[in-house]
């Protein structure tokens, strides 16, 4: 009988905390992975900074929302860039944070099972630790992408950096790693090295993390799946691409519908949709280069020009001109968009939500990434699974047209959405029952319920 007594009291540890980065490509990952817990039957707490939140909606039912108190305001991220950013905030936060779930314990009397946070949110360990909660980890970038940041990490950071000016070196294939180079470990874009060295010893060596969840599916990274088994010690769960699992709308920018009435007028696989996420700042040139392109492939287009994506405001009398054949929207809803049958192909800037909805959907794509993984995503989405082009250096209207006509109008883009059909298959088919990350979500959820 005390057994039994035992065991439900086990059992009742049902609430999970999720600490994500409050930016849409974290966000929206970490709903995702909510709502599934949720439909495995746990409660779930959302603790979030103050800037940027989601709110309650009918997609999320039952789930609790904590504001975690910053006193880091949001216009330091402007001046710090992204990686200063996020150490001092995780410095400052850390005791906000505890005292957060000392509240939530107190709330739901010790009734939470595990906090599962953001790679870059690490200094929640400090109040897992302190109140001996479980943690887990969860990267919302690609497998292959954590595994270079582990990579640099190891390596001697000064060393790497006067050899890597060596083009011999640059090419250098990352011992088992196959085809990430070590070009391909050169952070790009995130500003000085020593913080964002400091960041990268932040997240790797301190982790006490029990067990990690990646957004991805073993069949799209397996070698880099197989290197964190072997190399972290600890359980790997692929579980993803959750936006299939557990699909849920946490958009924090309204979504302009009006673009799927004109995609209903194209004709099928004619359309190239251009979204460059949620963060990217492009030059007003090369927006202009990529406008002249675009109207002269001939090709529809349906273009995302969020505001302050551009970094001078795009002229009007372009707008005009990019109007006969284009289609612009701030902000779209980017998974129908890519399931609709006229769009025949994606320009994206290979942000990882990005470039696992475009799988999804069987979308051939062109890569034009900006910074941080982006560029080892488009390396595996143009090298590893050929279902895309990459442009390299400036971009100029010859090339973008050029690329346009080889992914939408040339044989090479039918066969490159042929490859992508595939993978969608098996994507499809790693999230259904018995699949390889239906399976990983399960083993997740049997490591939650166990204290
Ligand atoms: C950032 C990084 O760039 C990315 O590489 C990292 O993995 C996560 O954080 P972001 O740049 O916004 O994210 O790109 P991405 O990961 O592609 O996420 C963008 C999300 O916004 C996608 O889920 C996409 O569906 C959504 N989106 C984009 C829209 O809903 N509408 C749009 O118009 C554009």
């Amino acid at each position: 009988n005390s057994e039994v007594k035992q065991m439900e009291k086990k059992q009742a540890k049902r609430r999970i905390v999720l600490v994500p980065v409050t930016l849409q490509g974290h966000l929206t990952p970490f709903m995702q992975l909510g709502k599934a817990l949720s439909l495995k039957g746990f409660s779930i707490t959302v603790a979030q900074g103050q800037f940027n939140r989601v709110s309650p909606s009918q997609d999320f039912p039952g789930f609790q929302f904590v504001t975690i108190p910053e006193s880091l305001p949001e216009s330091e991220l402007k001046r710090l860039g992204s990686v200063e950013f996020t150490i001092k905030r995780n410095k400052i936060n850390e005791a906000s944070f505890k005292d957060c779930i000392a509240q939530l314990l107190m709330q739901h009397g010790n009734d939470i099972a595990c906090i599962i946070y953001d790679e870059f949110m690490y200094s929640c360990e400090a109040a897992a630790r302190e109140f001996k909660i479980p943690c887990v980890i969860f990267t919302t970038t690609s497998a292959t992408s954590y595994v270079s940041r582990c990579v640099l990490n190891k390596l001697n950071a000064e060393k790497f950096f006067s050899d890597i000016e060596d083009s011999e070196v640059q090419e250098k294939v990352v011992e088992n790693l196959y085809p990430l180079r070590y070009k391909h470990l050169l952070p790009s874009g995130l500003g000085p090295l020593e913080p964002l060295l400091e960041l990268r010893r932040e997240v790797v060596n301190k982790r006490t993390a029990s067990a990690i969840i990646v957004n991805t599916s073993s069949c799209l990274e397996n070698s880099s799946l197989s290197w964190m088994q072997q190399e972290l010690k600890i359980p790997v769960h692929p579980l993803g691409p959750l936006h299939i699992t557990a699909s849920a709308s946490s958009s924090l920018l309204k979504q302009d519908m009006s673009c799927i009435e004109w995609l209903n007028k194209q004709k099928p696989r004619s359309v190239i949709y251009i979204s460059m996420g949620s963060l990217a700042r492009m030059e007003t040139k090369e927006a202009l280069e990529m406008a002249w392109g675009l109207s002269n492939s001939n090709q529809p287009f349906l273009w995302v020009i969020r505001s302050g994506s551009i970094v001078e405001s795009f002229p009007d009398e372009l707008s005009k001109m990019v109007s006969k054949r284009g289609y612009i929207v701030k902000w779209a809803p980017q998974i129908e968009v890519l399931a609709h049958p006229a769009v025949g192909g994606f320009w994206s800037h290979c942000g990882w939500n990005s470039t696992l909805e475009s799988i999804a959907e069987g979308v051939p794509m062109i890569c034009r990434p900006f910074h941080g993984e982006q560029k080892v995503n488009a390396m595996y989405i143009e090298s590893v699974w050929s279902v895309g082009i990459q442009l390299e250096g400036e971009v100029e209207r010859g090339q973008v047209e050029r690329a346009v006509k080889r992914l939408i109008v040339d044989e090479e883009g039918a066969c490159m959405r042929e490859r992508a059909l595939v993978l969608k298959e098996k994507v499809k088919a790693s999230v259904r029952a018995g699949g390889s990350s239906y399976n990983a979500l399960d083993e997740l959820i049997k490591y939650l319920k166990t204290d």
